[in-house]
């Protein structure tokens, strides 16, 4: 093999001087930029077109403020890393840790190189040069900040850093090393990995689309058509990449120079009459029809996609991002030999080595329709955070409650869970729930949560078992009782006394019924002397409770009557009540003290099933517990709270109890709290006016399951939960991606924080996954595990270590163990 020349690769800089706050980088050139350090203002699939139109909007904006002699060179950095979470004290949040630690994810970042050019010439320093520099890279900056865009200016360390980052087109270690760099005709090498440039445009024809958009729209699949995506937005999907660095250039060249020049070749070519002559004709003619009319600038562009990858892959890798760009009618260059110049060119602030040919004229409007504009989710910053997936699968931290309270997103916590039955509801909630609680047995816990849920299927009694909370199945013989009379002077106000009203009307009338206002006064009289009574002729009435109010309630109302001389069917309401006294039927429930261990107790579920059909109770002992959850509200002050109501809310949907529903929610607000409403039902909710008006209007926060099979009510679902024909798109996404590979089994959740939500993946690890599922044979077989050792998270151990030692299907594992009725370490025996 003939023996290559060695040559030093010279690096093309002067050095890096401080100047008004920032760290200027000069080449050789004499020519001097800055490196900011930006983000791309459109979340991926946010579904929004006009996002993409800000974003363009904002960069013509910024050159405008530029003008002739800049350079803006945009980098978008996208780097394949693995992912690598510290590790969390709790046991179920370690799992999590390790399903996902390892997993290879792309990472973007962008970085914006703006550039001053020199002089034709010698170089001079020239302090007023400088000083405008800055002053317009304040003025660009603040243009960014105004859109709620952080910009960083890069300083010494950075910026060189940087620089070997590019060289070693590595942006994934934390030590860099620097490879010898191999020229080829095709591609660079640099180690193990083979780099490639290639070029948007044909130098000599300019390829690119005849009409171009600041986005296109999706028709790769029929339930993803329309869906807006970035023009370059195929980058994220390019298969084994190590990294890719897309360079976008634009020159502000002079401008009247420049139209100059372009007219003068227009006569040229109009000369001669040939079809490519008058082809050439016709483009500039729409070019400076463009200028004259919309008031655009002529830049120099240049765009080039530095891809990074194994040696032995990436051609295909190329091949991918040729294909991509063919699609879009872009026929990248031809021009493969000058890889290394092209290298080069990727520098920050080293564009004064593209050559002529490399660049092609056009308006500064066109030319930023092929910047990039999207980024990927981030963690947001806060003390409240909770992690999903992001949709290629790596954890993300969202805070459901304090920032977007914060930034006015929301304005209260409240949430409204709908999708139909086995999308995931449950499963999301107990994974929503399980972050919530998770330190609450921590040393050093970030934060304190108490959290009481109303069920009807035993969709949480491994996450209460797990957490070692009080679990209370409702039975005839063990009935939840509380006594909801039991307030003190301070306590008893207006919706309190509303509050008392709605039950008693509910006792009465079911919660179906009607009551006329004469009754409802009568009854809202009685409380109030009621409690007249209880406070100030104490010696009256020993104890607040059902039974005492009952008993006022028998003599005080047929004196109110007959005074007020008003019907009032005091037969009907004296012996339907009686069922809630002393020995009626119910007698126990609305008067004896609720346990009072429930209000030091940090976890309760309320299951409910066994009268989930039963008209009378399923009601009341909803009131009940939501009763419950209030009072106990008062006593825990450092906790935040959540009240979760799974179908239950159905029981309470009533006109007679929209006003208990408005306070519970009012109250739950005060008390630094949440409720959350679960549902399945589109009939019950569809034109109810309670739940639109109490639980929708006050739920800030929608959050939709697969809502596939509610397609064809969709215009009324959108109606009402006020879901915008944006959302509507994001929404129908869903699952829809092909995004599965690599990746546990998941789900995907749209979360509406507000006025606009986005779509997160719920993946957990198998751990967390035994612990929420509400197949009722995979619970059986956990629980013989749970049941079997001594405690939730050895059951779990155990139950995984087993069915990794059985080399089985996991399905296969459930059904063996349920078989077998114990552990499948300890079978004696077994033939398969
Ligand atoms: N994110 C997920 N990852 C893995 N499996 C899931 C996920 N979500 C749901 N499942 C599976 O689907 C099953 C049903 O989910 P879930 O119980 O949450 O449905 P649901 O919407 O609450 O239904 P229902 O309205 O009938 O209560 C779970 O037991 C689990 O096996
Ligand atoms: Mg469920």
């Amino acid at each position: 093999m003939p023996k290559r020349k060695k040559t030093a690769f010279k690096l093309p800089y002067i050095g890096i001087d401080h100047s008004n706050g920032y760290d200027v980088l000069y080449n050789e050139k004499g020519e001097f930029g800055v490196v900011l350090e930006v983000k791309n203002p459109v979340l991926q699939y946010a579904a929004d077109p006009g996002n993409y139109n800000n974003f363009h909007q904002l960069y013509v904006n910024a050159i405008k403020i530029l003008g002739e002699g800049y350079i803006v060179q945009k980098q978008d950095i996208l780097s394949r890393k693995k992912f690598n979470p510290k590790s969390s004290g709790e046991y179920l949040q370690r799992k999590y840790d390790e399903h996902f630690r390892g997993r290879v994810y792309t990472s973007h970042q962008t970085l914006l190189v703006i550039t001053r050019k020199a002089k034709p010439g010698f170089y001079t320093y020239s302090l007023k040069q400088i000083n405008d520099f800055t002053q317009s890279i304040d003025k660009v900056a603040d243009l960014f900040v105004r859109s709620q865009l952080p910009v960083n200016a890069l300083n010494q360390n950075q910026i060189n850093r940087y620089i070997r980052q590019i060289l070693s087109m590595n942006f994934y270690d934390k030590e860099l090393c620097l490879n010898n760099l191999l020229a080829g005709d095709e591609q660079l090498e640099m180690g193990d990995s083979a780099v490639r440039s290639i070029s948007l445009v044909n130098t000599d024809t300019i390829d690119l689309p005849q009409v171009v958009d600041t986005h296109m729209e999706r028709s790769d699949k029929e339930s993803l058509k329309g869906f807006p995506i970035d023009n370059m937005g195929f980058l994220f999907s390019v298969p084994h990449f190590k990294t890719i660095i897309y360079n976008q250039v634009i020159e502000i060249v002079p401008q009247t120079s420049t139209q100059r020049k372009l007219e003068l070749k227009r006569k040229r070519h109009s000369g001669i009459p040939d079809s490519a002559n008058n082809m050439c004709v016709e483009d500039i003619d729409q070019l400076l029809e463009d200028i004259a009319r919309n008031n655009q600038l002529l830049v120099n562009s240049h765009f080039n996609i530095l891809v990074s990858g194994e040696k032995e892959l990436i051609q295909g890798t190329s091949n991918f991002i040729e294909s991509s760009l063919f699609q879009q009618g872009i026929i990248p260059s031809k021009n493969a030999y000058n890889q290394l110049e092209l290298f080069r060119t990727v520098l920050p602030c080293n564009t004064s080595e593209l050559k002529p040919y490399d660049y092609f004229l056009t308006t500064s409007d066109a030319a930023l329709c092929f910047f990039f504009k999207e980024s990927m989710s981030e963690d947001e910053i806060s003390n409240f955070q909770i992690r999903l997936t992001d949709r290629q699968g790596i954890p993300v931290k969202i805070d459901p409650a304090d920032l977007p309270m914060q930034t006015n997103r929301i304005n209260n916590r409240n949430k409204f869970v709908l999708g139909p039955s086995g999308s995931g509801k449950s499963f999301f909630m107990n994974a929503l729930v399980e972050q919530y609680c998770m330190y609450n047995k921590s040393e050093t816990p970030r934060w304190l949560m108490d959290v009481v849920i109303v069920d009807t299927g035993h969709s949480y009694s491994g996450l209460c078992a797990y957490y070692g909370g009080k679990y209370i199945t409702y039975t005839e013989k063990n009935p939840i009782t509380t006594n909801p009379f039991a307030i003190t002077r301070e306590e008893y106000n207006i919706e309190k006394k509303d509050a008392l009203l709605t039950l008693i009307s509910v006792l009465w009338k079911s919660a179906e019924g009607k009551i006329s206002q004469v009754e409802s006064d009568v009854i809202s009289n009685t409380i109030s002397a009621y409690y007249q009574v209880c406070f100030d002729e104490l010696s009256k009435i020993d104890r607040p409770c059902f039974n005492s109010f009952y008993e006022f309630a028998l003599t005080f109302i047929p004196e109110l009557i007959q005074k007020e001389n008003i019907p009032f069917n005091i037969d009907e309401f004296r012996f339907v009540l009686k069922k809630f006294y002393k020995e009626g039927e119910y007698g126990s429930l609305l008067n004896e003290e609720v346990d009072q261990s429930l209000f030091g107790e940090a976890f309760i579920v309320f299951e409910i099933d066994s009268i989930k059909e039963h008209k009378v109770l399923f009601p009341i002992v909803t009131l009940i517990i939501m009763d419950v959850f209030i009072q106990k509200m008062r006593f825990r002050s450092k906790q935040r709270k959540a009240l979760i109501i799974e179908e239950a809310w159905k029981a309470i949907a009533s006109p007679l109890m929209a006003n208990y529903i408005l306070y519970l929610y009012k109250t739950v607000r005060k008390f630094w709290g949440e409720a959350i409403v679960v549902t399945q039902e589109l009939g019950d909710i569809i034109g109810n006016t309670v739940v639109k008006d109490s639980i929708v209007n006050n739920s800030d926060t929608i959050i939709l399951l697969d809502q596939a099979k509610f397609k064809d009510h969709y215009d009324e679902i959108a109606s009402l939960l006020s879901i915008n024909e944006h959302e509507r798109k994001k929404i129908f996404t869903i699952n829809q991606f092909d995004n599965t590979e690599g990746r546990g089994r998941f789900k995907e959740v749209y979360i509406r924080r507000g006025a606009s939500g986005e779509v997160y993946g719920v993946e957990v690890s198998l751990h967390q996954y035994l612990t929420y599922t509400t197949e009722k044979p995979e619970k059986a077989a956990v629980e013989i595990y749970t049941d079997r050792f001594g405690s939730y998270q050895e059951g779990l151990d155990h139950f995984v270590k087993d069915y990794e030692n059985s080399k089985m299907e996991l399905n296969r594992f459930f059904s063996l163990v349920n078989q077998l009725g114990i552990p499948f370490g300890e079978k004696k025996e077994f033939t398969d």
